[in-house]
């Protein structure tokens, strides 16, 4: 495969409400992320994806775009924003936007142009079925809960909508909706914007199925029927996206990263040679508790050995087509130490392991903020405390299936979205550094011990941890094998024995972790190799690689939640 710049890319995801507030009112905001660019750089990364910071009513934080050329006052200005690629710019820092164009918000003048004039161009951006019963055309749900169609006033006319009612669905088909979009994207790529998180980019082509008056079997007791089969990746989708690729992504050589799962005998087409974008999210593994579920507030059990294998496989179907996009966390998810590990068995050690089983995975990694210092999810009690519009709306629904109350809280306080957004920990003042005023999301209790500034001061903290990775993977002797170097998920041992390998012609690097609460013995013969990364050694200076050196005998024994990383150089043979 070609070389390309976002190969050597690590991203920080900022999810701008919740960063840093400047200006008083609670709400994160552009000027915030300004002023904690030194903070970013100092981890080391090189690539910023912001969530959307357009105009919008905020239904859904942003992602009900309701004017695609202005940035959204709660965030600041457009000017603030060019500020920002700026400043970011003179930190060797490069900023990737969030494209929604799935749909837009009901508030958007195309939608409102739609409503009040019958004869209006707009109509035909949205996807309208007209009934003659009044009864919505057919019963699938929406991925929020409801019907993905809302009835237009007191018509018998309905609009699509894949997500909430507030964010009608836009309609693909027509070729002047398409090249507003690709001006709209031409216009931030001018602003010098070095690619985009390409949102629910899956759903843009609608199958004929989902637009019928079909009635489905219902799945649930809400009598409605799961889209995914026939919203999610529809053919014909293809020629959506290679336009797209074709006239905007190929001419400003944009890093793109797509929220679309897709099936292994596809992968080609999105991310291969001259795939749509430059990589996909996975969700396999992220959504390991929730995949394939339809009802609202069940979890599916899972096990190690299900979690290796979904990893693995992601890497080595991926590794042979093209890039992929390993990440543990993001703003739909809940904190990956909830999930991933036993509850009330969460330390340092194996939030550091956790890092680095992901970290050094084949791909471009995406540290979601606040994972670098272990954030958890927050202490929720009740209904009242959660912001998302999904979490609502699933509490609604779950209760009028007849769950009961504890099960759905149970449910929210694993999987809620508001989890993983609330306000950045910078320090332990009040509202833990994020702002002098009240948060509009409750900053976690934990902020007054888990902050950047404790962190900041502790040799062994997950934040140096989490530095200490990113040196690694972009300044290291290991930086090509860690970029480019093919991966082998080794199958020894038990479920809780991960290793894998990374190597090139001329470097290895294994990746050692014991996911368990107990010693493990193993048996690989370490001899030559150094000690890169050991969450049980303190990273005393991590601009000096021989710090964490050390020499490793023949028999080993890995600690409770331990990782190692050794790495090693391969001499030529000489003939
Ligand atoms: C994506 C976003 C999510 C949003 C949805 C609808 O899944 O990540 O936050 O709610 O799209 O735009
Ligand atoms: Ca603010």
């Amino acid at each position: 495969m070609q070389k390309k710049w976002w190969q050597n890319a690590v991203v920080y995801q900022i999810y701008p409400k919740s960063f840093k507030d400047s200006n008083k009112d609670g709400i994160g905001d552009l000027t915030g992320i300004i002023e904690g660019l030194d903070y970013i750089r100092s981890l080391g990364v090189n690539v910023i994806w912001l969530c959307p910071v357009n105009r919008s009513p905020m239904r859904d934080n942003g992602y009900d775009i309701s004017d695609y050329y202005t940035i959204d006052p709660l965030f600041g200005t457009n000017a603030d924003l060019e500020r920002l690629i700026k400043e970011a710019k003179t930190r060797g820092i490069k900023v990737l936007m969030d494209l929604v164009v799935n749909h837009v918000s009901s508030e958007h003048k195309w939608f409102l142009d739609m409503l009040s004039d019958e004869n209006s161009p707009c109509r035909d951006y949205f996807i309208i079925r007209e009934t003659q019963d009044g009864n919505p055309p057919n019963n699938f749900r929406s991925y929020f809960g409801d019907s993905v169609w809302t009835r237009i006033g007191d018509s018998n006319r309905f609009y699509f909508h894949s997500f909430a009612k507030e964010q009608p669905d836009l309609n693909w088909e027509n070729p002047r909706l398409r090249q507003e979009i690709y001006d709209m994207m031409s216009y931030w790529c001018g602003k010098g914007i070095a690619g985009f998180r390409v949102d629910a980019i899956g759903n843009i082509k609608k199958s004929a199925k989902i637009l019928s008056s079909c009635h489905m079997p219902p799945d649930a007791g809400d009598g409605m029927a799961d889209s995914h089969d026939w919203l999610l990746n529809q053919p014909g989708i293809n020629v959506f996206l290679s336009e797209m690729r074709d006239r905007v992504f190929h001419k400003y050589d944009s890093m793109t990263v797509a929220e679309v799962s897709v099936p292994d005998d596809q992968l080609a087409e999105y991310v291969g040679e001259n795939g749509y974008f430059s990589m996909v999210f996975d969700f396999s593994y992220t959504d390991i508790d929730v995949n394939g579920v339809t009802t609202p507030c069940d979890l599916v059990p899972w096990n190690l050995e299900e979690l290796k294998g979904h990893i693995y496989h992601s890497q080595e179907v991926t590794q042979n087509i093209g890039w992929a996009a390993p990440y543990l966390e993001n703003h739909d998810q809940p904190r990956s130490v909830n999930k991933y590990l036993p509850d009330g068995a969460i330390n340092d050690y194996n939030t550091k392991m956790l890092g680095a089983l992901f970290f050094f995975l084949r791909g471009t990694p995406y540290i979601y903020q606040g994972q670098e210092l272990g954030m958890q999810n927050y202490p929720f009690t009740r209904i009242e405390q959660f912001a998302d519009e999904g979490a609502l709306k699933r509490y609604e629904v779950a209760a009028a299936c007849g769950e009961l109350e504890e099960k759905i809280m149970d449910y929210l306080r694993r999987r809620s979205r508001d989890n993983g957004r609330t306000p950045m920990q910078w320090s332990d003042d009040e509202y833990a550094g994020f702002s002098s005023e009240s948060p509009w999301l409750s900053v976690n209790p934990d902020y007054t011990w888990r902050n950047v500034r404790s962190q900041n001061q502790d040799d062994l903290s997950i934040l140096q941890f989490y530095r200490r990775m990113v040196w690694l993977r972009l300044h290291s002797a290991y930086r090509n094998v860690l970029t480019y170097g093919m991966f082998k998920g080794l199958r020894v041992g038990g479920p809780e024995d991960f290793i894998y390998r990374r190597y090139d012609e001329t470097h290895e690097v294994l990746v050692i972790l014991n996911y368990s609460e107990t010693e493990r013995p193993y048996s690989i013969n370490l001899s030559g190799y150094e000690i890169l990364l050991n969450n049980y050694a303190a990273i005393p200076d991590i601009s000096c690689p021989k710090a964490a050196r050390g020499s490793i005998g023949e028999e080993h024994t890995l600690l409770p939640w331990q990782v190692l990383v050794v790495g090693k150089e391969i001499r030529q043979k000489s003939c």
